[in-house]
């Protein structure tokens, strides 16, 4: 393999061990205008008063955990990556959280049974986050856009799709009974510090199903071609948040 594509081994090598969800050592800087919203702080808000509150797909539990003096004594998170679900329980139980290992599209609870449903970057079934929630009870989440990263998208085309989740969500919110109360998108232009940086993302995560460098090495350099920049390398991120209420 040509020697500009086997030097972006090691980060993918560094990918391998990771678990939780936490990325502070990627330093990914934002060039443009930040997000119009700050997802902790409209959780915070949108918590007063809230009894009970269910985190989907919690990871590592990271946020959860900066967010827990905001949340009801009743708490709980859902995880269902086997790698995932003991780091989330080690660090929540101690903050009084269950951890309950389950798929997000299909919640084993109760009817009715939280004020406040919170998702982060997980998929989430609309109709079923409107059926745990009480009359009242609001979800607060915030996903990443379908064009994230349509940069690579050009070099990569197999890049996962996983459509027009905005529209799909914010109608079946609305088809499940619920008053959207916000709804906002935005895109900006952030910087990896190198190629091998976003190659360590890339093997996080199925963001590019079977990536490899071997398979995906001569795209990546071209990605690189095009974005690399004295910012580093460029990409446009993509994000929304929804805010909905189901009817008192
Ligand atoms: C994008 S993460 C977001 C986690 C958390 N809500 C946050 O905002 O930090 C969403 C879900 O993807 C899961 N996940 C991450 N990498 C995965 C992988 N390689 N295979 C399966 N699930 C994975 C996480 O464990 C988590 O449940």
């Amino acid at each position: 393999m040509r020697p500009e594509i086997e030097r972006l081994r090691p980060h993918l090598e560094r990918a391998r061990g990771f678990s939780g969800w936490d990325f502070s050592d990627l330093e990914v800087r934002h060039l443009g205008p930040p997000l119009p919203w700050d997802y902790e702080a409209m959780v915070r808000e949108y918590a007063r008063g809230a009894r009970s509150a269910l985190d989907l797909g919690t990871g590592g539990g990271e946020v959860l955990a900066r967010l827990r003096d905001a949340l009801p004594p009743r708490a709980v998170a859902t995880e269902e990556w086997h790698v995932n679900a003991p780091v989330a329980y080690r660090r929540l139980a101690p903050l009084g959280v269950d951890v309950v290992r389950c798929r997000s599209l299909d919640l084993p609870f109760a009817d009715e049974s939280f004020d406040l449903v919170l998702d982060r970057h997980e998929e989430l079934a609309p109709a079923e986050v409107a059926r745990v929630l009480r009359p009242g009870g609001r979800v607060v989440t915030q996903q990443v856009g379908r064009d994230n990263w349509r940069e690579l998208r050009t070099h990569i085309p197999r890049m996962t799709d996983f459509g027009d989740i905005f529209g799909e969500y914010a109608r079946g919110f609305a088809a499940a009974g619920l008053r959207v109360l916000r709804v906002d998108q935005h895109e900006e232009r952030v910087a990896f510090r190198s190629l091998g940086d976003f190659v360590y993302l890339l093997g996080v995560a199925p963001w590019v199903p079977d990536f490899s460098l071997e398979r995906d090495g001569e795209a990546l350099l071209a990605l690189e071609a095009e974005c690399l920049t004295g910012d580093g390398l460029v990409l446009t991120e993509s994000r929304f948040v929804i805010v909905a209420e189901k009817p008192a």
